[in-house]
């Protein structure tokens, strides 16, 4: 037996960050990179949210292939705040903190080895939705059932994951007026990207295992 999961709804086209517009809920927690800040696009969210009728809060600090003590930060700031919708916005290093962030704020006090791999990511959505805006293009991260996190505790860092399908976005908005903004080298970089995930499910042995 297969699973497919995806995010419930996936909004896409210039414009569709208006779809935050017609968000149901009371509170919700942005996590989002410096840059996002000073390209204006927090602002934005911030208020569509608003006409929606939410209260929000902005986690700005999301690190570039981000750490366990990022995550940590974020979360603690999250469980104070208690949302019921967290929204990353950025590349794949905000929205991946933001998703391991939701796994710490479900369970406070969890530990590391119980929800990296090979864990799963344990039930979620107790607390919580996630609605993920994709600013790069390569990583998928919005739609996928993983979050990368840096362990830099150890002498030679080491890249880890929170993989299942639990942890897939609620709501995936991927919204073209945002990814224009890009400089060329992340265009360049996070297309490659993009590439590189289109050859691996081709050429990869879990497309026969999985299919
Ligand atoms: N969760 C997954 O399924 C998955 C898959 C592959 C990779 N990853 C992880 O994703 C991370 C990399 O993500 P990425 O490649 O999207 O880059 P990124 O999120 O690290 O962003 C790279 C830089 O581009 C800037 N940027 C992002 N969007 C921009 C925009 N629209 N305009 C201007 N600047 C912009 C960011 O501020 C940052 O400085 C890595 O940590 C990688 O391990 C996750």
């Amino acid at each position: 037996m297969k699973t497919f999961v995806t995010p419930k709804n996936i909004i896409f086209g210039w414009g569709a960050l208006e779809y935050l517009k017609g968000v149901q809920g009371k509170k919700a927690f942005i996590v989002t990179d410096p840059t996002m800040k000073s390209l204006g696009f927090v602002e934005k969210v911030v208020g569509y949210l608003k006409e929606a009728g939410l209260e929000t809060e902005a986690f700005t600090e999301a690190e570039p292939e981000p750490s366990r003590a990022n995550v940590e930060k974020g979360a603690k700031a999250m469980s104070e705040f208690a949302p019921d919708w967290i929204i990353g916005l950025g590349g794949g290093s905000a929205i991946d903190v933001g998703k391991a962030m939701w796994v710490l704020y479900e369970y406070p006090g969890i530990s590391w080895e119980q929800i990296v791999a090979p864990a799963a990511a344990p039930l979620l959505r107790q607390k919580a939705q996630y609605i993920a805006i994709a600013t790069t293009s390569g990583t998928g991260s919005e739609v996928t059932c993983a979050a990368v996190v840096t362990n830099r505790t150890l002498d030679t860092p080491v890249k880890e994951v929170i993989v299942g399908s639990e942890i897939t976005p609620d709501i995936a908005i991927t919204d073209p007026e945002l990814s224009s903004q890009m400089p060329p080298k992340v265009t360049a970089a996070t297309g490659m990207d993009a590439l590189v995930h289109a050859i691996e499910s081709y050429t990869s042995i879990g497309r026969f295992r999985y299919r």
